[in-house]
């Protein structure tokens, strides 16, 4: 297609319109259905809305289609539709949360669960998703941090990385290849007081060392769109924020393809108090280098005037319209509008027994061993079995931003353990409800006597998916009353209990760590959740997952994230409470968490040993060999993810106690040892300096080699330019 051509026949109200993204609402035959929010008071006609260059909210191939004909059809210049859609963590076969995901430190795992959910989704007519989500997060007050890979700069750039892999595959070429979109930019997971649409306060310092490294490492890998946040960064909405968007995004990073922005983001600068008109926020957002406004049409509305007052430029507008054309082009829709939406293929993939095997096997790795007193594995010839708890029957277990998911499609952990032990007996009742500040134990007498009777209690506990996510954000993070009293009961009269925890975000569970005498998070599993918990309870699979954000002790800790700033007063013993005063603590609770980040068991022991350093002195240019022994000391064939943290001990601004600059994965059968070799370079070392620039300075630095970020060898070495 000659796009130059086409864009220069096209009148301006036509390319407005391909500015514009929508609701598939507007494009329905039928479209008298409620439509909410913001939606309804567009102020534009259903002419209009025809115009629109992408749509978003649409489910299947025949929808996809129907929309698809009628655009073209009613389009002056029959322009394809973009068809977006939130693929967060699969489409129909729903994988572990990305929070979870994030624990598997596992990018060949992300790139094929992307992969798998591109499928699912290109086949049901999404062009471009908007994932993946790399916001930074430390609060896990904020409902969202469920959709982020977590707290670490490095791992959310690795594994954010692998995620525009698996969606985009060989740039697009692909049949089943969709377009990523990484969001928000920036720094959306760092709201005042955790509390989602906040404003963000921040350094830029912070902003360049810590929030922006996983959109980076996006752009770095080819990345199609990025998304704008919600929030203010130092004052000014992202959607509007020259610095984020032309400064950074644009001019250092040369990133040249789609910002869309978030549903409504511009005309909420007039709530923001930015704006004081529609009119005054398009021209805010495109001047700041919007090119898609989503689910509002102040562009479409009023370009036009800002045009003829000189507030904007023509030459903005056709460079924006040309990225949509150009990516409509690349992806072939001119040639074949439907691409790959193939309602024979949606029925084939959907769920099929390759998927669901990968999602299984992504629950299992996903899910982080947090404490076992030995209790686990259980042994597959137990005789009664009582699953205990509201999550022990739930289907509702795929987690917020499932897409396409169902909740029916979810094996509950019930049906799991009923289908990995055929003769046993399997009890259950769900004691109480999962509803937050729940005091009522309705079934309490019934589930202490299952308890009581039974060889070994898997005891269900947690929040739920709608308790988490966009708009959920909790100031306490504790399980109820009732969850707990459930908890205490249950495990007086049953030793031989393991906890399986579902959740979206680190939860306050100090009281439960030390009752029970095991605990498995599986987070927000998926649709193969049950099976997965299953298969780990009892030792088909040995849990590898290691914790990509911090549990506090208690909910007053957060923010709370392992690689912070020391102070010039740091507490002497940070697990406990102290007595002394005018030190860096709390008078009532430990400073350190409960569970660090890179935490995680598994039902072997592994041990580290000869941590050695090629050199001494790395210069620039040369490279650092990190070479440790990791031996298999347990039973079982285990995968084991070693960590690699730095420290760089005295710098221009003060550096982090520690980072995380490397991880492998590795497996070893029982007995079998394996030397992890890791690679430093000078580029391992740099950091935004106090003259603001981004190097790595001469000096002294530790290295720390384990098995999370509390358990590690330690060498030093210096570094010389
Ligand atoms: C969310 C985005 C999402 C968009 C479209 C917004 O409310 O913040 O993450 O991509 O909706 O569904």
């Amino acid at each position: 297609m000659d796009i130059q051509k086409l864009l220069s026949e096209m009148t301006l109200e036509e390319k407005l319109g391909q500015l514009t993204q929508l609701n598939a609402i507007f494009f329905k035959k039928d479209n008298t259905a409620d439509i909410t929010g913001p939606a309804s008071k567009l102020h534009i006609t259903e002419q209009d809305a025809l115009l629109s260059g992408s749509v978003l909210n649409f489910i299947g191939a025949k929808d996809m289609k129907e929309i698809q004909d009628s655009a073209i059809a009613q389009q002056p210049h029959h322009i394809p539709l973009l068809f977006m859609q939130d693929v967060i963590h699969g489409y129909r076969t729903i994988y572990p949360i990305p929070l979870g995901m994030g624990c598997t430190f596992d990018e060949e795992l992300v790139e094929d669960c992307a992969r798998m959910a591109g499928k699912e989704a290109a086949v049901s007519g999404v062009h471009v998703t908007f994932s993946p989500m790399l916001d930074l997060v430390r609060d896990a007050r904020w409902g969202r941090v469920m959709e982020s890979t977590g707290e670490d700069p490095h791992l959310n750039g690795r594994l954010g990385a692998a995620f525009v892999r698996g969606y985009q595959g060989d740039d697009l070429k692909g049949k089943y290849d969709i377009a990523a979109c990484v969001k928000h930019f920036a720094a959306y997971g760092a709201p005042e007081a955790g509390r989602d649409y906040n404003a963000v306060e921040m350094s830029e310092h912070a902003l360049r060392e810590y929030y922006l490294p996983g959109y980076r490492a996006c752009v770095d890998e080819g990345v199609e769109m990025i998304m704008p946040s919600f929030n203010t960064v130092g004052g000014v909405p992202s959607t509007a924020n020259k610095l984020l968007l032309d400064q950074i995004l644009r001019r250092e990073w040369g990133f040249d393809g789609i910002v869309i922005s978030d549903y409504n983001a511009y005309r909420e600068m007039v709530k923001h108090g930015l704006a004081e008109t529609d009119k005054d926020a398009a021209e805010l957002a495109m001047n700041a280098g919007c090119d898609i406004e989503m689910m509002s049409a102040t562009t479409y509305l009023y370009a036009k005037q800002l045009l003829d007052e000189g507030k904007i430029t023509m030459e903005q507008i056709d460079r924006a319209v040309l990225r949509v054309l150009e990516l409509k082009d690349r992806m072939g829709l001119f040639e074949n509008p439907y691409r790959a939406a193939n309602e024979k293929e949606e029925a084939e993939l959907h769920l099929c027994e390759e998927h669901r095997a990968l999602v299984r096997r992504a629950a299992e790795e996903a899910s982080v061993l947090l404490k076992n007193d030995g209790v686990l594995p259980f042994s597959k010839d137990l005789k009664k079995v009582a699953v205990i708890g509201p999550f022990a029957a739930e289907k509702g277990i795929k987690g917020f931003w499932a897409c396409a998911g169902r909740d029916e499609d979810c094996v509950t952990v019930l049906s799991g353990v009923r289908q990995l032990l055929p003769d046993a007996e399997v009890a259950t009742t769900p004691g109480c409800s999962w509803e937050l500040g729940e005091t009522e134990i309705p079934d309490l007498e019934n589930a202490v006597e299952l308890a009581c009777e039974a060889d070994a209690v898997i005891l269900c506990l947690g929040e739920y998916q709608k308790h988490t996510g966009e708009g959920n954000s909790r100031a306490t993070l504790t399980l109820s009353p009732a969850q707990m009293e459930l908890a205490r009961r249950v495990i007086d009269a049953n030793k031989n209990t393991a906890v399986v925890l579902f959740n979206g975000r680190p939860l306050v569970i100090t009281e439960l760590a030390e009752i029970a005498p095991a605990i498995l998070t599986v987070w927000q599993p998926g649709t193969e959740g049950g099976n997965a918990a299953a298969r780990l309870l009892f030792g088909d699979a040995n849990p590898c997952g290691k914790l990509s954000m911090t549990f506090p002790y208690t909910d007053g800790q957060c923010p709370i994230y392992y690689s912070h700033n020391s102070t010039g007063r740091p507490v002497k013993n940070p697990k406990e409470i102290t007595q002394n005063g005018y030190c860096s603590r709390y008078m009532d609770a430990p400073v350190d968490p409960l569970y660090v980040f890179g935490h995680g068991l598994s039902y072997n022991t592994y041990t580290y040993d000869n941590l050695t350093l090629s050199t001494d002195v790395l210069h620039a240019g040369e490279e650092l060999e990190v070479a440790v022994t990791v031996k298999n000391e347990g039973k079982y064939t285990g995968k084991e993810i070693v960590q690699l943290y730095i420290r760089d001990k005295f710098a221009s601004v003060v550096r982090p106690v520690k980072e995380l600059r490397d991880f492998a994965k590795i497996e070893l059968d029982a007995g079998e040892s394996a030397a992890v070799i890791f690679t430093l370079t000078e580029e391992d070392l740099k950091f935004h300096t106090a003259s603001g620039a981004f190097a790595a300075e001469t000096g002294d630095f530790e290295v720390m080699v384990g098995s999370s970020s509390d358990d590690v060898l330690k060498a030093t070495f210096r570094f010389e330019k």
